[in-house]
């Protein structure tokens, strides 16, 4: 009898489900026949992007017919002096996401432990996963990564240990002391991949200075992004910062034009344009600041967040909160397993945003029982 397809797939699909993507926001105000819905689900700039990025962006869109430049050229020197590292410490991806599955491609093999903190971003045990791994997952202590169990869980057979800092979906971040400690105590032929997605929301005497391990040669990888502070997340662009050798083997995997014309063009522009960034900061620790206080009234408790979203512990069914927040057209995360039910995730908006959430959220908790 001919094979079930599933079994010519990997054998490590086996137990995968697929990511499920939100209904696009237009859908969901005609089915629930509402305007003006608002979404505070994916950690977006709720302020948009860059002015700069818009008008690189109309420039850009004439030479539409042409391949991108498939070496980054110009996006990589405007990074390279932008954080004081060389073009060849650099590598560029169609979103961090495919950096981090890069990294899976070319480093992890089956059998190899990989370090996860739990919970963290989906995406590292799934890669993990894919390529036949075993996960070791480390529980946060205060919702923070816990860089020495961490550090204790490594054995001989570690290939690779992930750190979110910040982590998603806390939104907390370690201390830079604690990275130092961490680094120090790690094997040095463990690749760390630390991934720094949120890291611009970050008040500055929080920020370690990841770079100077990529610059130090250590086995790293630094991950950063266009899509949340530079407000780019449709154009899917996101860059890794690691040691020339390190680069020079992911480039190996990278497919040639991974990353499209506009959004080199639209993150270059982003890249230098300082009165978006600190805007995009402002809106969001006025937001933080407002939301925090509005949680604390309703009695809510969340981790100290440091980032673009906060983790809201409902005491109730987090699904159910959230499907009543869908209905009134605010739609949030709701989080998976066991550990995170009673939770959603929010991205913090902007002032009016922030107060339909929680105008939503108030008169939901008054009518579902918890
Ligand atoms: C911690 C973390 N890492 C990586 C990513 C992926 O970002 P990108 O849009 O650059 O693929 C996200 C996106 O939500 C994230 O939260």
């Amino acid at each position: 009898m001919a094979k079930l397809l599933e079994d010519l797939a990997s054998p490590y699909l086996h137990g995968l489900v697929p990511y499920t993507p939100g209904k696009p926001i237009g859908e969901v105000e005609r089915e629930l026949g509402i305007t003006g819905a608002v979404k505070l689900a994916s950690n977006e700039n709720p302020l948009g992007p860059s002015p700069l990025a818009l008008r690189a962006l109309r420039d850009a869109l004439l030479e539409s017919h042409r391949y991108p430049d498939g070496g980054g050229y110009y996006l990589k020197q405007g990074l390279a002096r932008h954080l004081d590292l060389t073009p060849g410490h650099l590598v560029l991806g169609n979103g961090c996401n495919e950096l981090l599955e890069l990294m899976a491609r070319c480093f992890l093999l089956p059998g190899d432990e990989v370090v996860i903190a739990d919970p963290a971003f989906v995406i590292y045990g799934m890669l993990a996963h894919l390529q036949g791994c075993t996960t070791v997952r480390v529980p946060l202590k205060a919702w923070t990564h816990d860089l020495e169990a961490m550090a204790k869980a490594v054995t001989p057979k570690t290939k690779m240990v992930f750190v979110g800092n910040p982590n998603n979906p806390t939104g907390t971040a370690v201390r830079p002391a604690e990275m130092t400690a961490f680094m120090d105590a790690i094997p040095a032929d463990v690749i760390v991949v630390i991934d720094e997605a949120y890291i611009e929301y970050v008040p500055t005497e929080m920020v370690p200075d990841s770079l100077e391990y990529v610059r130090q040669e250590r086995w790293s990888i630094v991950l950063r992004t266009f899509s949340k502070i530079y407000g780019l997340a449709g154009l899917r662009i996101g860059y890794g910062m690691a040691p020339p050798a390190m680069v020079a083997l992911l480039e190996r995997v990278r497919a040639p034009f991974n990353v499209n014309a506009l959004a080199q063009r639209a993150a270059l522009a982003a890249l230098d344009d300082q009165a978006h960034l600190s805007s995009s900061r402002k809106v969001n620790e006025l937001g933080r600041a407002y939301l925090s206080e509005e949680l604390n009234r309703l009695g809510l408790e969340f981790p100290p967040s440091v980032a673009n979203f906060l983790l809201v512990d409902l005491k109730q069914d987090g699904r159910a909160v959230a499907d009543a927040l869908l209905r009134m057209g605010v739609i949030v995360r709701p989080l998976g397993g066991a550990q995170l039910k009673t939770h959603i995730r929010v991205t913090i908006g902007t002032p009016p945003e922030n107060e339909r959430f929680i105008d939503a959220l108030r008169s939901v908790l008054q009518s579902v029982p918890s």
